[in-house]
């Protein structure tokens, strides 16, 4: 069953009932401020960091799901009973005439109507500033005149998220909040009434938070307890169902934000009201204000929030803003758009909407996010990965490649001088987190991979020059170059006795802890390294090595390096035949060896005989794909992997756990990297697939993963249909098909290169754009536009020949052309013609 519609015009998903099988989120915001938000107007916010500095709280592992967001509560006097009800639907659960969500692109339109009152609510944050917008609208869709009350509800977050969920004893007692009501002037034309949420401003901070509406209020509540009812749930709010707010001071406990409005509406009419929800910073020297010695030192400095809130203070400003967002976005997804419709087959459509639009913004949200902040990620755990943030930029380069060069260089700053790297860093100091350490070896690896991906995509090699840091220790810095080369070393320099590169804490597959040789409860798998063995291997690095090292040969020949050109082609061919003698089992690749030296990935096994990410890389790489062996591993793959709704990670999933396997064996039969489909690495398959040519089969992979081929199978699935989830459970799991942690995967980026650059087939190289589509037989052909440094390519496949893959001619601009298409970088648009 579907739970909405995707409105391909409007780049929107329709939500049509709020019931959905799980929350179904948006995220608002692409810079510094960020919020998730819900088809239920749950969610919380944050600047920066959703640890550090977490603004709203948000209740995880939560009765009923989603409990905390931005409530709007109304009560409906007209007809002698209040009528009181929350339009969101959550947290009362509100029975609606009408609901509708539309997640579009940065922003939520929640609305719904009940008994003839209607409210639309649309949030978003706009662009340079530190703020949720959320314009409401009621209108009066009956015919008699009504009088409303309407509550808003935020809960503050103490900052650190972590320490607010658990340091009550300190909490309870620090909590405090200005509360200011302005009277109409010049300034505010309609009046507003402002909360400030300002606990530990009076000693280390010098950041508040606000939460503001522009209109004169009859009360307001600051204080939870006293809006709530200490008993009650966000269903009840004793506020609310009296009708009044108490004008409660937050001291202590829980400071929450309620503004109470009365709002008087005749037949028809409509009013519109601006909440602000922003964060301000001021200069150590002006925290307060008054300067007075020793005096006042109890009022905040309001300058930022005056200039923030006096801004967005009616809704023409809040729908500038909006416009202004629309506009970004609409720029954003011209540089790659798709359109299937001369492909013959209907159901391309899904693929077009995928690509052109989600997939792109998902990747918006890793380059974001990385791993922190989902419905499954807290936030508090995990910063930005090494290997992730890497990853995530060959889905977002394309969109902005200036912010791709400086994450580039923060994440470089993390690696330590020997080319390993720490795993992740917190993006607030951007320095490596020192909890998680080092020890991945796939990691250096994935910055040439995030590096070349830049280069290719903008040709600019002078951030090859830029000086970063080793170890965030500026005196240790060297150029970006150095640092590929350490990373190349790093491999050269730390392999296993067959000549493969040593696993280290885990590779790519965080899972497989072959030197963690942990026997007690609740101990981190990845960073009790125990086992030191100095002995277990990694098939899968080795492929990325093989994958990934013909790129840093390039960079280096067209750098004038030719001495470490052919040092490197040396190590890539070494790396290769060890791959070739010992990385291969008869019928697929050996995925690795571990502390005993034993196999991996191979018929010798019990469980786990075969992998999917050693072959999928493999192939990826051209390994085996002149004598047959890259076609018999996909083959594998397929027979003993493949699923209706996906390729699990391995067969057979291993039933018991392994001290010497870690993780991997610690889930359940058929869930995340036990056996589930662990979505990241299917298009793995998918790319592998197009390098031997089977467009068809490269298709199926792609789409068995792609949420919108499955939004008719919402009940199973739960998660958003337009968003790729990390895990769908495998066929071992009693409930294969459903999948979980949705937004945060590196699943995004991958499966945007799989169709973009390898289905698709329009693929930045160093030289300009390659065009070379594989795609199924009957794929009669599509369109592409790509912007490309500084040029637009209008690209038109015609597939009538009904090829899977091989291009016969290409014209551009209306002449024969043979090869890669140049970086032509003259603002101009370059109509392709391409046949196969
Ligand atoms: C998960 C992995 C993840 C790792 C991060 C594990 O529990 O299964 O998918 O990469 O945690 O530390
Ligand atoms: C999720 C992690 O974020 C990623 O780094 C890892 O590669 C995969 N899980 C597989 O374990």
């Amino acid at each position: 069953m579907q739970y909405g519609y995707f409105d391909d015009d409007a780049r929107e998903y329709v939500i049509t009932r709020p019931d959905t099988p799980y929350p179904w989120i948006n995220y608002l915001g692409s810079e510094e401020f960020f919020g998730l938000f819900s088809n239920t107007s749950g969610g919380y916010c944050f600047y920066r960091d959703a640890r550090m500095l977490r603004l709203t709280r948000y209740r995880y592992n939560n009765v009923p799901a989603d409990a905390g967001g931005r409530y709007f509560y109304l009560r409906d006097n007209s007809g002698g009973n209040a009528d009181v009800w929350t339009p969101s639907w959550m947290p009362m659960k509100s029975k609606l005439d009408r609901y509708e969500c539309r997640h579009g692109m940065g922003y939520s339109r929640i609305s719904s109507s009940r008994n003839g009152l209607a409210f639309s609510q649309v949030s978003f944050v706009p662009l340079g500033d530190n703020c949720e917008i959320h314009k409401i609208t009621l209108t009066n869709e009956s015919g008699a005149e009504k009088n409303v009350d309407m509550f808003s509800f935020v809960e503050f977050c103490l900052w650190n998220a972590n320490d607010d969920m658990t340091n009550f004893q300190r909490n309870f007692s620090i909590g405090e909040v200005e509360i200011e009501i302005l009277s109409a002037d010049s300034r505010h034309p309609t009046g507003a009434a402002r909360i400030y949420h300002k606990t530990e401003y009076r000693e280390r901070r010098n950041h508040y938070a606000v939460w503001a509406v522009n209109a004169p209020v009859s009360g307001f509540d600051t204080d939870r307890q006293s809006f709530l009812g200490l008993y009650n749930g966000f269903d009840s709010p004793q506020a609310v169902f009296k009708g009044e707010a108490s004008n409660s001071v937050a001291s202590g406990w829980a400071p929450v934000g309620s503004h109470h409005i009365k709002v008087k509406l005749a037949p028809n009419e409509s009013k519109t009201f601006v909440f602000v929800f922003g964060y301000c910073e001021n200069p150590q020297d002006q925290k307060w204000e008054k300067q007075v010695s020793g005096g006042n030192h109890g009022v905040i400095n309001k300058t930022p929030a005056n200039k923030l809130l006096d801004k967005y203070n009616t809704a023409e400003a809040a729908d500038k803003a909006l416009a202004e967002l629309n506009a970004y976005w609409k720029n954003l997804l011209g540089k790659f758009t798709v359109d299937a419709s001369a492909s013959s087959r209907p159901d391309d459509i899904k693929m077009a909407r995928m690509a052109g639009v989600w997939n792109q913004y998902q990747c918006m949200v890793t380059f974001n996010m990385s791993r922190s902040a989902s419905y499954f990620e807290s936030g508090i755990g995990r910063g930005m990965g090494f290997r992730d943030s890497n990853q995530d930029l060959l889905g977002f380069v394309h969109l902005v490649p200036q912010r791709a060069r400086s994450r580039i260089l923060d994440i470089a700053a993390t690696q330590f001088p020997d080319g390993s790297a720490y795993h992740q860093y917190q993006p607030l100091t951007k320095r490596g987190n020192n909890e998680v350490g080092t020890g991945f070896n796939d990691d250096p690896l994935w910055l040439i991979c995030g590096v070349a991906a830049y280069i290719k995509e903008t040709g600019d090699y002078s951030i090859l020059d830029e000086k970063v840091p080793f170890d965030n220790d500026e005196k240790l810095a060297d150029t970006l170059f150095i640092h590929l080369k350490r990373s190349f070393d790093f491999i050269v320099t730390h392999k296993g006795p067959h000549g493969l590169p040593l696993i280290g804490r885990a590779d790519w597959n965080d899972c497989l802890n072959l030197n963690c040789f942990s026997a007690t409860p609740g101990e981190s798998f990845q960073t009790t390294a125990n086992f030191e063995s100095g002995v277990a291997e990694s098939v899968l690095i080795a492929a990325i090595f093989a994958f990934t090292g013909p790129d840093y040969i390039e960079i280096c020949k067209r750098t004038n390096r030719a001495d470490e050109a052919s040092y490197a082609q040396k190590e890539i061919s070494k790396m290769i035949d060890a791959i070739n003698q010992h990385g291969w089992d008869g019928d697929w690749f050996v995925r690795a060896y571990d502390a005993y030296g034993k196999k991996i990935g191979s018929k010798e096994c019990d469980d786990g005989k075969i992998f999917i990410e050693s072959n999928g890389f493999a192939v990826m790489a051209g390994i085996g794909v002149d004598d047959g062996r890259a076609v018999k591993a996909l083959d594998s793959v397929k027979e003993h992997l493949d699923t209706k709704y996906g390729i699990v990670l391995l067969q057979p999933a291993y039933k018991d756990y392994h001290l010497e396997l870690g993780e991997v064996s610690s889930y359940p039969p058929g869930y995340k990297e036990n056996a589930g489909i662990f979505c990241h690495n299917n298009p793995w398959v998918t790319i592998g697939e197009t390098v031997l040519g089977r467009g068809t089969r490269a298709f199926e992979t792609y789409a068995k993963i792609c949420p919108a081929y499955r939004e008719d199978d919402s009940d199973l699935r739960r998660m958003e249909p337009y968003v790729y989830a990390q895990m769908v459970a495998g066929k071992d799991a009693p409930r294969h098909g459903e999948a979980k942690n949705s937004w945060l995967t590196g699943t995004a980026a991958w499966t945007f290169v799989s169709i973009s650059q390898y289905i698709l087939g329009v693929r930045p190289v160093f030289d300009g754009l390659l065009i070379d589509p594989c795609v199924p037989k009957d794929m009669k052909g599509f369109t592409v536009t790509r912007h490309f440094r500084g040029a637009d390519y209008h690209i038109t496949v015609d597939n009538s020949a009904g090829a899977e893959k091989g291009v016969k001619s290409v014209t551009v601009d209306g002449k024969p052309h043979e090869g890669v298409i140049p970086a032509f970088n003259d603002g101009k648009v370059h109509n392709v013609l391409v046949k196969m």
